[in-house]
């Protein structure tokens, strides 16, 4: 292999090509900023899509994986593992304040995965194979994961085209629409399933009215409301659980019976996981579900030293402190491209005007979507951020992002959308 290859020129001969990557290598990280390889040094505002929420190489989290690493990496899960014990006590005690159980996966696909088995299978336990009672309801722009369970529930089509047969017992409403969630909705349905905030379908919260609606189903078909919460959960919305912040004051108050959580809820180290209320227990009992790597010693460790930091920190506070600091200065801007801000918390979509993108004649030349063109001038720029479908830019800052950090991404974001 010749030393002489750049990294894209590597990647682009070794690595399967199942990514449209930006042309930028990142050789290190610090905080909240990245620096490439030729020493050009980034604001990260997209934090590898929601997960670094401690910012890059965090001290607690090198610490941990050192000290972990020192004393015992792997061990399977055929023995009992203290550090995993650990880990699901802060997610029933402190995250989810409920009764519950904990399973422990890789990633978030993963964690859905074992949603959808987990529904199925206690319709299964309680109303047998005969009542078909299999079916999961998703809603439109969702957006799941890659893995077959995942695409299946995924209501998005350019996750699926290509895959058929998909896996069955899958049905997509729109989101958010009270009316036809009640009437698809009957005694076949094991599970209704959606993210309280969405994230690669352009940054949309669910409506308190709509969290009703299927809560109010749940009782009438006894199936289970099922959260994802890969990308808003963990702390993003200010919150431990992002629904709780969506709903907060809105009179409702609805738990759901599963969550699934990954992205931030490791900080950067890979793990998903899944929250089971007592409802669900026996479910998945012995030899009807698992993972070689879920919930390893090494991994449990780095994730808990994560969420501890989090929750010791203050970072949740930070988070909607910053929320409100963002808000406030971009009512300010008058800026013809930007149509709107959106989100909860530090997961926020900037939301294009598209007519006027449209007028943009290097836009229109470059055949890109108006929100990947504005990613990449803001990269030119040094100010990371991610595309969330074609005219929503997002900003998922770690969480503990300062004061100065933010007053740079404003400062930087305003140019750029002036430019153009
Ligand atoms: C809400 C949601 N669920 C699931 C996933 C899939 O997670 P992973 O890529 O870790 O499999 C993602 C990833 O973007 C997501 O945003």
């Amino acid at each position: 292999m010749s030393s002489e290859a750049s990294t894209e020129e590597l990647m682009n001969q070794f690595v399967l090509g199942n990514y449209g990557r930006f042309q930028v290598a990142f050789s290190h990280g610090e905080g909240s900023y990245l620096w490439d390889e030729s020493g050009k040094k980034y604001l990260d505002f997209a934090t590898g899509i929601a997960v670094c929420s401690l910012g890059h190489c965090p001290e607690v989290m090198a610490k941990a994986l050192s000290d972990q690493s020192a004393k015992l990496i792997h061990c399977s899960n055929l023995y009992q593992i203290r550090e995993q014990a650990e880990l699901a006590r802060f997610v029933v005690e402190k995250i989810m304040e409920r009764p519950g159980k904990v399973f422990f996966c890789n990633s978030g696909a993963e964690a859905n995965d074992g949603l959808i088995k987990l529904a199925r299978k206690r319709a299964f336990d309680k109303y047998g194979k005969e009542a078909g009672k299999h079916e999961v309801i998703t809603v439109t722009q969702s957006f799941h994961g890659r893995t077959l369970g995942g695409i299946a529930a995924t209501a998005q089509d350019k996750v699926k085209v290509g895959f058929d047969p998909l896996l069955p017992g899958f049905l997509h409403v729109p989101f958010n629409d009270c009316d036809t969630l009640r009437e698809v909705v009957n005694e076949k349905a094991a599970a209704i399933l959606f993210e309280p905030l969405q994230g690669e379908g352009g940054i949309n919260p669910v409506t308190p009215e709509f969290v009703e609606i299927a809560a109010e189903l749940r009782e009438k078909f006894d199936l289970l409301l099922m959260f994802d919460e890969v990308q808003c959960g963990a702390g993003r919305t200010g919150d431990w659980c992002g629904w709780r912040t969506i709903l907060e004051g809105s009179g409702v108050d609805v738990e759901p019976d599963a969550v699934s959580w990954a992205k931030g809820f490791g900080g950067g180290f890979p793990i998903g996981a899944l929250w089971a209320s007592d409802e669900c227990e026996g479910a998945l009992g012995p030899g009807t579900h698992g993972s070689t790597f879920g919930g390893t010693p090494l991994a449990s460790a780095a994730s808990l030293a994560v969420l501890e930091e989090l929750d010791e920190s203050g970072a949740l506070g930070n988070v909607k402190r910053q929320e409100t600091r963002i808000r406030e200065a971009v009512a300010k801007w008058d800026l013809p491209v930007l149509d709107s801000l959106r989100g909860v918390g530090l997961m926020l979509g900037f939301v294009l005007n598209s007519d006027v993108f449209s007028e943009i004649p290097a836009l229109v030349d470059s055949g890109q979507t108006p929100s990947l063109y504005v990613v990449n001038k803001a990269m030119d720029e040094g100010f990371l951020t991610v595309p969330a479908g074609d005219d929503v830019v997002r900003w998922l800052p770690p969480l503990n992002v300062s004061d100065a950090e933010v007053d740079e991404a404003l400062a930087t974001f305003s140019e750029v959308l002036s430019s153009l």
